[in-house]
């Protein structure tokens, strides 16, 4: 959440944004079909979703299929969408009974109807719990993102709700998929690549940043807990000078 007031003091992460990488390199270098590693990533969304309550984690949000991966094969696509569903149904009672709220940002239309009722189902469900709040990126794009939110502050300004000069950083907020959610303390890329592929470009602006060459399907609670710790350590200033 835009604040424009940023606190200067080291702190725990309350926030953290993942770029789950990693998956094809870790079934190819074991000789696997590709969407082998998409489900073992699966497994470890359950296992770092798990390990967030003891690291005092209240934000977790997740980039599990991108504006960009539409560009797969055909069937690497359609089966990260079955993964989508089946994890829907299968961790959904779980997540409802362990008091986490899931959202889901990016452009839903491109998703087929039964998965977009799931998806709705699921926050629904969850909406009244506050134990963990889990944000997952499906058909995310940082660009597309800003583009939407752009068309409905325009949108607004036609329809005389709002006027141009009013048009603030909080207002852009507003109309982001993020609403609401607070900005990410710290946003962290699996698999060794130093990019951060359009996720969240404008909730990133005072993020700190971490890559960890371990590939996603490997990526444990005790290396999550490390990097978090990790950033504890880190002095954030947001512009200003130290104290
Ligand atoms: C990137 O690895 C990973 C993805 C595109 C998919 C992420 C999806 C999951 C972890 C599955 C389950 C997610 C949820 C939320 C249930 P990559 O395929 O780009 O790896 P590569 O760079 O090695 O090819």
């Amino acid at each position: 959440m835009y604040t424009g007031e940023r606190s200067d003091a080291p702190e725990q992460p309350s926030h953290v944004a993942i770029i789950m990488d990693g998956n094809g390199r870790w079934a190819e270098s074991r000789g696997l079909p590709r969407l082998q590693g998409h489900k073992r990533g699966a497994d470890r969304v359950r296992e770092i979703v798990e390990a967030c309550p003891d690291l005092a984690i209240t934000h977790l949000t997740l980039f599990a299929f991108s504006t960009e991966n539409w560009k797969r094969p055909p069937t690497e696509v359609i089966g990260l969408m079955r993964l989508f569903r089946r994890y829907i149904k299968k961790e959904g009672a779980r997540l409802v009974a362990e008091g986490v709220r899931v959202r889901f940002i990016g452009g839903r239309e491109a998703l087929d109807a039964d998965l977009r009722a799931l998806m709705a189902g699921l926050e629904m469900q969850t909406a009244g719990n506050d134990q963990l709040h889990l944000t997952v990126a499906i058909n995310y794009g940082g660009r597309d993102e800003i583009l939407r939110a752009t068309r409905r502050v325009a949108e607004a300004v036609r329809a005389g709700k709002l006027l141009a000069t009013e048009i603030s950083p909080e207002v852009i907020e507003r109309h982001l998929d993020t609403a609401g959610l607070p900005d990410p303390d710290l946003i962290l890329r699996t698999s060794g690549e130093f990019r951060v592929s359009g996720f969240l470009p404008w909730q990133s602006a005072y993020s700190e940043f971490a890559f960890v060459d371990t590939r996603w399907p490997d990526f444990t609670a005790e290396i999550f807990a490390a990097q978090v710790r990790g950033f504890a350590r880190r002095e954030r200033r947001f512009g200003a000078v130290a104290g």
